[in-house]
This record gives structure tokens, C-alpha cells and sequence, in this order.
């Protein structure tokens, strides 16, 4: 520990103590130099762990391949180990602290063997921020150093910035897969049998075990910056949000900010930097998917990006559903899980209208169109640095964060919600947050298409009992009167034969727009029984091509009898909250009803 750049005494002994639990062969602190990246890189292109892509078509950028058994984040596997059940919720799985930390000392005992631990020192948002915390992740796992470099602010400024005692905390991961004497390592190493993903709210501590991949494994992204990060928000009055980021600048150049949740894999990274079709309308983009927010002495509620890169969803992205991710992506990249062209460039699923004639599919086996399966995993993901995004706003670093007008809520529903509804007051947007709900997708493990409840889109994120978190957001309704509108949006609902009513995307600009107006007290609004909608003329619909009169009748349509349906649903998903659940939001619910007849 000589060459140790820190003098915290309490970082020093707990990395120590990993080191005397773990057996790692070496230690090395990271200090986030692109000197340490490449050399990560190239250690792990000599692994067989990394390809390197072609230097003409993606320089800098490598492709890897998980293990099959290693693919997403695995919600079954994560725990809250808080000191009482109750304070997990009936949404977390949840484990006795001591018990759970029992369980993976057995598990953690010799798992270095053969490997190095790596010490990394990140920032989750700005270094230096008002809003930004620190972390340490400890980890034997060089694709870890190489994405958290990507995805957070590593640096060795960290270790000045802790100085003798500061805070952080303690992110502890292995993959699980110990090297015995002279065995060959695997490309992607990790523990098929037993995945741990555990957090300790109380103290701060997360550790994981066994799964190399995304939010399992880079500690400050979902573990972080949502599950710990929501317990210290209710702590400190602030919010900790599963939420996208956006600049929105009108043709007279009037700027709002909108903050929006949906569930994984529904479009976040789309939305947070969409390309208006609407003429004259800019969108430029502060983060694609964690918010941490403030109240500022103005009453405003200010945001950051606690994060430094985007980790998205690569099949679908394509220059047409999003043509500003694929620019952000022309160098410098981490690939995992998509698919390999002979050329040494990625493919995945509708990247480009023609499919390449054959490729080595994700799990290294050779495919053609004509082999009927996916060449791609559908959760096979980009790292990307967001500073390369052509649209990344200037101030998307600004330590103060940027002012929030709106927040939007969504997910993909078929039915019933409409494409946009205004909540009629902050406890009525907070009642539309707890009920969300969306068809499954394959960012989690799970059968991908049936209907979950996702309040907030936190609920794989939420640190606590999300009856108390619902109750965090009706207190923050109290803190203040300039905290912005709450709007619900549905770009998924579906005619009763079956066909997409709204092309999304690139038009989602024309609802943003008529959100903006709303906050900017410019257009009036419909006043119905779920909500405020937008009249059809409000709605800027010019040059949209393929809805028709009849599409956004039901677009914008009120479904009285499928909402009247929703409310024994609602009671049934608010009951699991029993005591928990604030009140406001059983008097929401009644409200509802009440007007629904
Ligand atoms: C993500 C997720 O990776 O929400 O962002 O699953
Ligand atoms: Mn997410």
C-alpha cells in the first residue's frame, strides 16, 4: 500500500481489508489517464477480451462479448440490505445486512485470485459540484476501469478532493471468477451460478458479485447514482431520478429544461437528443438517463448528469431513429454484444435499412439475414463518451445544474393513456409517477412485452420503500411553488387493430413543443377528468405524414371506460404500500374516480 496516493486512513484500511479477504495478485490505483485507458484496452485486446475495430471506420473503439449467462441486469439477484425489512419496501428484494454480508465474505474469500484490484476514484456528476458525490469502486475487472471511464469522472484529483476524511462511497465488486495457478482466463469472466448485486443504505456501501455486465458491474450508474443516491436524497430533501435531461430552445431562442422518466430501454436516449421535426426547434442534450436534482435559492429545481457517458441500448439505434447517437459513436466506443461485420466494424439489429450479407453474430457463431435469428442480443450496449455527442449542450457540465420547467412521465402502453396529459397539480403528477406502467423490455431479465408497474421508471432503482419515496416527492411538492409541471406522455398507444397511432421519435418534438407552450403559460389546455390535454389545433402537426384525423382522435382521446378499469388495478398496486403509502395519493385516486363518473 506504499505506492498508495491517499492518506484517507479509512479508504486505505478498507481497501486492506479487501485485499486480505479477495487475495488479489496486485493492487493499482487508477487516476483515469487516457495512458491507464489504453493500456486497460490493450491488456484486454491481448485477453481476447477486446477486439479492436477497425481503425478507419471506428478508430479507438473495441468490440467484446459477454458470456451468455451474463447479459443484463439481473433484478432477482439484487438486494437492499437495510437494518429493518419494512424500509426495503414490497418492491426490493430484501436481505438482513449481517446476514447478506456473511453470505459474501464466503463468496468474496480468494475471488481475486490471480487478478488485480483496481482501485477507482469517480465523481458521479461534476468534480467539485454542490450536487456531486464521490465514489470508490474496487473491482478485479479491466472492462470495469475502461467503462468507468467512460461512464463517470474518474481521476486522481479524487484523492485530493477526500483529503484525509471525506465521504464516498464504497462500491466493491468481482466478478467472481478466480484464477487458479496457470489456468487460462476466459474473455469474459464471471460467475454463472451466483450474481450478488447488494446495497447498504445505511452505510453507503454497495457490493457486487459475480456478473461483469452494465449496471451490475459499473457501480456508479444504477447501483449509485439511483439506488444509494435515492436513500441520501430523501436523507437531504433532494431527488435522485431514473430521468433524461433536455434543452429545449424555441425559434424566438427561449430555452426550457425538461426532465423525463421512462422505464429501461423505452427511449430515453432517443428523446434526450431528438432531432425536431417541428421547424425552428432545437433540442440539445444534458444526460440520457439519471438525474440528480436540487431546490435552488430561487425555488427552482436545479439538475445534473451525474454521469459522464451514455450506455444505451445499441439495436434500434440507427441515423434514423436517432442519427445524433450514431454520430456520438464514431470513435472512441465500448461495444458490447453486438454483432461483427467482416469488415471489423459492429452491426446490430436495424443499424442500417440493408442487413450486411454475413457477420459473426454476438455469440461468435456466423450469420446471415436468411439464419433467422438475431445477430445482436437486444441488450447489447454502447459506452460512449457524452462529450462527443453533437448535441450535448454547452452547460451540460455546469456545477449548478440547469433549471427544470418540466417533467415529463411515460412508459409503453397500448392502450388507455393517452399521447399527452397535463397533471393538474403536483400531487396529481406525483399520483401519475407512482401508477406507471409499461410492457416489459429485455433491459432486465424478465419476459419481455407483459405490462409491469414502473412507478417513476424506479422500480428496479428505488434504494427504499417506494411508499416512503412516493412520500418524498409529495414533500417536495411542499418546498416550493416554482417546481415544474408534471406531464404524462404515451408515444406507444396502438389503434384496436393493432397499428402504431404516433411515429415517435423525431415528432415527438411536436408534443415537447406544446409542453413548452404549457409552461410558458402560451397555449391553453382541456380541462378532463385524467387531466389537461392539448386541443388538436394546439398540437403542430405540419408536415406530419401518416396520422390521420381518425389516429389523432384516439391519440388525444379521453378513455373513460379503460380508466374506470385502471382503478381497482391502481387500489391493488397502492395496497402493497399499506402504511407507507402517503395519503395524498388515496385522495388522488378518489379524486379520479369521482370525476371518471
Ligand atoms: C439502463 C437501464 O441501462 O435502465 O439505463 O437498464
Ligand atoms: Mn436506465
Amino acid at each position: 500500500m506504499s505506492t498508495a496516493p491517499t492518506t484517507h486512513k479509512a479508504l486505505l484500511s478498507w481497501v486492506q481489508s479487501v485485499v486480505d479477504l479477495c487475495t488479489p495478485d496486485a493492487v493499482r490505483w487508477c487516476d483515469g489517464s487516457a495512458a491507464e485507458y489504453n493500456e486497460m484496452a490493450n491488456l484486454m485486446v491481448d485477453a481476447g477480451t477486446f477486439i479492436r475495430l477497425n481503425e478507419r471506420l471506428r478508430p479507438n473503439s473495441f468490440f467484446c462479448r459477454s458470456s451468455p449467462a451474463d447479459v443484463a441486469r439481473v433484478e432477482e439477484f439484487t438486494f437492499i440490505c437495510s437494518e429493518k425489512k419494512e424500509d426495503a419496501g414490497p418492491t426490493n428484494n430484501w436481505k438482513d445486512p449481517k446476514e447478506m454480508k456473511e453470505t459474501l465474505n464466503g463468496f468474496f474469500k480468494g475471488c481475486m485470485k490471480g487478478r488485480t484490484l483496481f482501485v477507482i476514484p469517480f465523481s458521479m456528476g461534476p468534480i467539485g459540484s454542490h450536487i456531486s458525490k464521490i465514489g470508490i469502486e474496487l473491482t478485479d475487472s479491466p472492462y470495469v476501469v475502461c467503462s468507468m471511464h467512460i461512464m463517470t469522472r474518474v481521476s486522481s484529483k479524487i484523492y485530493d478532493l477526500l483529503g484525509d476524511n471525506g465521504e464516498f462511497v464504497k462500491c466493491l465488486h468481482s466478478v467472481g471468477a478466480p484464477l487458479e495457478a496457470a489456468a487460462a482466463d476466459t474473455p469474459w469472466p464471471c460467475n454463472a451460478q451466483n450474481k450478488y448485486i447488494t446495497h447498504f443504505p445505511e452505510s453507503n456501501e454497495i457490493i457486487s458479485f459475480g456478473s461483469g455486465y452494465g449496471g451490475n458491474a459499473l457501480l456508479g450508474k444504477k447501483c449509485f447514482a439511483l439506488r444509494i443516491a435515492s436513500t441520501l436524497a430523501k436523507k437531504e430533501g433532494w431527488l435522485a431520478e431514473h430521468m433524461l435531461i433536455l434543452k429545449l430552445t424555441s425559434p424566438e431562442k427561449e430555452v426550457k429544461y425538461v426532465a423525463a422518466a421512462f422505464p429501461s430501454a423505452c427511449g430515453k436516449t432517443n428523446l434526450a437528443m431528438l432531432e425536431p421535426t417541428v421547424p425552428g426547434w432545437k433540442v440539445d442534450c444534458i444526460g440520457d438517463d439519471i438525474a440528480w436534482m436540487k431546490i435552488g435559492k430561487d425555488g427552482r429545481l436545479y439538475a445534473i448528469n451525474p454521469e459522464a457517458g451514455f450506455f444505451g441500448v445499441a439495436p434500434g439505434t440507427s441515423m434514423s431513429s436517432n442519427p445524433n447517437a450514431m454520430r456520438t459513436l464514431n470513435a472512441n466506443i465500448i461495444f458490447t454484444n453486438c454483432a461483427l461485420t467482416p469488415e471489423g466494424d459492429v452491426w446490430w439489429e436495424d443499424m442500417t435499412k440493408e442487413k450486411p450479407a454475413k457477420l459473426v453474430d454476438w455469440m461468435r457463431r456466423p450469420w446471415t439475414p436468411e439464419c433467422g435469428r438475431k445477430a445482436a442480443h437486444p441488450n447489447a450496449r454502447f459506452a460512449a463518451p457524452a462529450r462527443q455527442c453533437p448535441v450535448i449542450a454547452p452547460e451540460w457540465e455546469d456545477p449548478s445544474g440547469v433549471p427544470i420547467s418540466a417533467f415529463l412521465f411515460g412508459g409503453r402502453r397500448a392502450s388507455v393513456v393517452p399521447l399527452v396529459n397535463e397533471a393538474l397539480s403536483w400531487n396529481h403528477g406525483v399520483f401519475l409517477g407512482s401508477i406507471m406502467a409499461s410492457e416489459m423490455t429485455a433491459a432486465a431479465a424478465g419476459t419481455v412485452g407483459t405490462l409491469r408497474r414502473d412507478p417513476f421508471a424506479m422500480l428496479p432503482f428505488c434504494g427504499y420503500n417506494m411508499g416512503d419515496y412516493f412520500g418524498h416527492w409529495v414533500s417536495m411538492g411542499k418546498k416550493s411553488d416554482k417546481l415544474p409541471k408534471i406531464f404524462y406522455v404515451n408515444w406507444f398507444k396502438k389503434s384496436p387493430e393493432g397499428k402504431w397511432l404516433w411515429p415517435g421519435f423525431g415528432d415527438n418534438s411536436r408534443v415537447l413543443k406544446w409542453i413548452f407552450e404549457r409552461c410558458a403559460g402560451k397555449v391553453s389546455a382541456i380541462a378532463t377528468p385524467i387531466g389537461n390535454l392539448p386541443e388538436a389545433k394546439d398540437l403542430d402537426l405540419t408536415g406530419l405524414k401518416g396520422v390521420t384525423a381518425d389516429d389523432l382522435k384516439l391519440l388525444l382521446e379521453v378513455d373513460k371506460e379503460g380508466w374506470k378499469k385502471e382503478i381497482p388495478l391502481v387500489k391493488e398496486h397502492f395496497a402493497k404500500f399499506g402504511t407507507h403509502l402517503p395519503k395524498e395519493l388515496n385522495d388522488e385516486l378518489d379524486a379520479l374516480a369521482a370525476r371518471l363518473n
